[in-house]
C-alpha cells in the first residue's frame, strides 16, 4: 500500500476528497501526523489539513458533512471534533517568532513548503496532496521520509527549539513513542535552547507534561532528567526516576504518577512552583504530600488510632499509591488495613445533623466529624446514637 491507497482507504479522508477538489480551496494537503504515522505503521489520532484558501469555509462544509462540532481558534485554525477523533484545518502559513517562547506572528502563504518549514521536525513536515490531479503526491522538502527510514528525529531548522521550546518536550515524546534517535545537531540545539523553557507560560508547560505522563511516562521522565529539562522550569525540580521502570506496569492514575515523580523533591520547590503559578498545584501538592509522609514515624506497633492521626490529612489516592510503592512490609500492611477499615467506615451523621443539634457553621463541624471518625476507627463508637451523644458531649 502507498500513501495514495492509504488516503483512499481512510474512511474519513476518502469522504473529503470530493469537497477538497472544489476550486474555492486551491491546493489541499493532508499534513504531519497522518503521513508520519502511516509510515511508522501506527494508529493516527487526528487528521491535519493545510489548505491554500478559505479554510473556514472548508471547515464548515466538513463539519456539516460529518455532523461534528466546529471550534475556531485565535490563530484562525479550525477543529472539527467527533467522539473519538479530530480534523484540524488551517490556511497555509508562515510563522515568525519575535521572542523565544512567545506565540508566533502569522502570515498566510500559498506555498506548502513555507507551511512545512514552520513545523517542528522533519518527520512531521510532510504533506500529501488531496487534489485529484496529483492525489497522494508527497511534498518532502526536508528529507523527512529518509529520517523516518533511518529512525531519526531531526529539527527542520536550527532555531526550531528557540522559536518554540515546547518542541523540546515533543522531541522527548516522539523519540520514545516512535523509538527514534535524536540527531546530534538537534540534541545540541536542545541543550542550547532549553533555557527558553523559562519563557513559556505554566499552561503551555503543563500541557506538555500532561502528554508526557500519558504513555511511556517512565521513559519520558527519564529522558527529561537526562537532559536536565525539569530544572529549567524550577531549580531543584528533579523528578524521581531511579528504578522508575518497575512502576510501568502498575495501573497508576495521572495524579499517582505525579506522586511517584515528586518523591524526593525538597519542600521549597513546592512553594516556588506554586508562587510561579498556582496552575502547578498538582506538582506542588505532590511534593508537599511526599514530604509529610516522609516525616511520619511508623513503627511495627502503631495503633489504629495513631495511624489515623498520622494519615488523616493525606488524600486516599496518595495513600493507595503509597500502599503500592512502600517497600517496608509492615508499613505496607498497616496502610492496607487502614485503607480497608476506612472504606468500610461510614458516619451515620453529617454536618447538617451537627447544625440541628446546635453547632454553628465553621471549621468546628469538620473537626467534630473527624473526631467521631477517629473514635469509630478505634472501635469506641459504633451506632448512630453513639455518634450523636459524642457530638452533644463535645458541645458542653
Ligand atoms: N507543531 C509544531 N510545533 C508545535 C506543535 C505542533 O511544529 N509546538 C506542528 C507539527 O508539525 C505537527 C502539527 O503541528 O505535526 C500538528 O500538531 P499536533 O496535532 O500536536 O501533532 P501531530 O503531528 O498530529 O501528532 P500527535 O499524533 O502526537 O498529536
Amino acid at each position: 500500500m502507498n500513501i495514495k491507497d492509504a488516503i483512499v482507504k481512510n474512511s474519513t479522508l476518502s469522504r473529503l476528497l470530493k469537497i477538497c477538489n472544489d476550486e474555492k480551496f486551491g491546493s489541499v494537503y493532508v499534513v504531519g501526523g497522518f503521513i508520519r504515522d502511516y509510515f511508522f505503521d501506527v494508529q493516527c489520532k487526528d487528521i491535519d489539513l493545510s489548505v491554500e484558501k478559505n479554510s473556514l469555509l472548508l471547515a464548515k462544509k466538513i463539519t456539516n458533512m460529518f455532523n461534528g462540532k466546529l471550534e475556531n481558534s485565535m490563530f484562525s485554525t479550525h477543529s472539527i471534533c467527533f467522539k473519538h477523533f479530530r480534523i484540524d484545518i488551517a490556511n497555509m502559513r508562515k510563522e515568525t517568532y519575535i521572542r523565544p517562547g512567545n506565540l508566533p506572528k502569522i502570515k498566510l502563504t500559498n506555498d506548502i513548503r513555507d507551511d512545512l518549514f514552520r513545523r517542528d521536525f522533519t518527520i512531521n513536515s510532510l504533506a500529501a496532496s488531496l487534489n485529484s490531479k496529483d492525489l497522494g503526491e508527497i511534498i518532502d522538502p526536508f528529507d523527512g521520509l529518509s529520517d523516518i527510514n533511518n529512525q531519526i528525529l531531526r529539527n527542520n531548522h536550527s532555531l526550531s527549539f528557540s522559536d518554540d521550546p515546547t518542541r523540546i518536550f515533543r522531541a522527548i515524546k516522539y523519540s520514545n513513542k516512535l523509538r527514534l534517535k535524536i540527531d546530534y545537531e538537534t540534541e545540541k540545539q536542545l541543550y542550547e535552547y532549553k533555557k527558553f523553557i523559562k519563557n513559556l507560560s505554566a499552561t503551555r508547560i503543563l500541557n506538555e507534561l500532561n502528554i508526557l505522563l500519558e504513555d511511556d511516562f517512565h521513559l519520558n521522565f527519564k529522558k527529561l532528567s537526562k537532559y536536565k529539562i525539569m530544572t529549567e522550569i524550577e531549580n531543584n525540580f528533579i523528578p524521581f526516576t531511579d528504578k522508575i521502570s518497575s512502576y510501568k506496569k502498575l495501573p497508576l492514575s495521572k495524579l499517582q504518577k505525579i506522586y511517584l515523580l515528586t518523591k524526593n523533591i525538597d519542600k521549597m520547590v513546592a512553594e516556588n512552583l506554586y508562587t510561579k503559578s498556582p496552575e502547578f498545584f498538582e506538582w506542588s501538592n505532590g511534593i508537599k504530600l511526599n514530604n509529610k509522609y516522609k516525616n511520619i514515624h511508623f513503627n511495627k506497633y502503631t495503633s489504629s488510632r495513631n495511624l489515623h492521626l498520622f494519615l488523616k490529612d493525606l488524600p486516599r489516592e496518595f495513600l493507595l499509591f503509597m500502599e503500592l510503592s512502600e517497600n517496608r512490609d509492615y508499613v505496607k500492611k498497616q496502610l492496607s488495613s487502614y485503607l480497608k477499615k476506612l472504606s468500610k467506615i461510614k458516619l451515620f451523621i453529617n454536618g447538617s445533623d451537627l447544625l440541628d443539634i446546635g453547632y454553628k457553621k465553621g471549621p468546628i463541624i469538620g473537626n467534630i466529624l473527624n473526631q467521631i471518625l477517629l473514635k469509630k476507627i478505634s472501635g469506641e463508637i459504633k451506632t448512630k446514637s453513639d455518634e450523636i451523644n459524642f457530638a452533644k458531649m463535645k458541645m458542653r
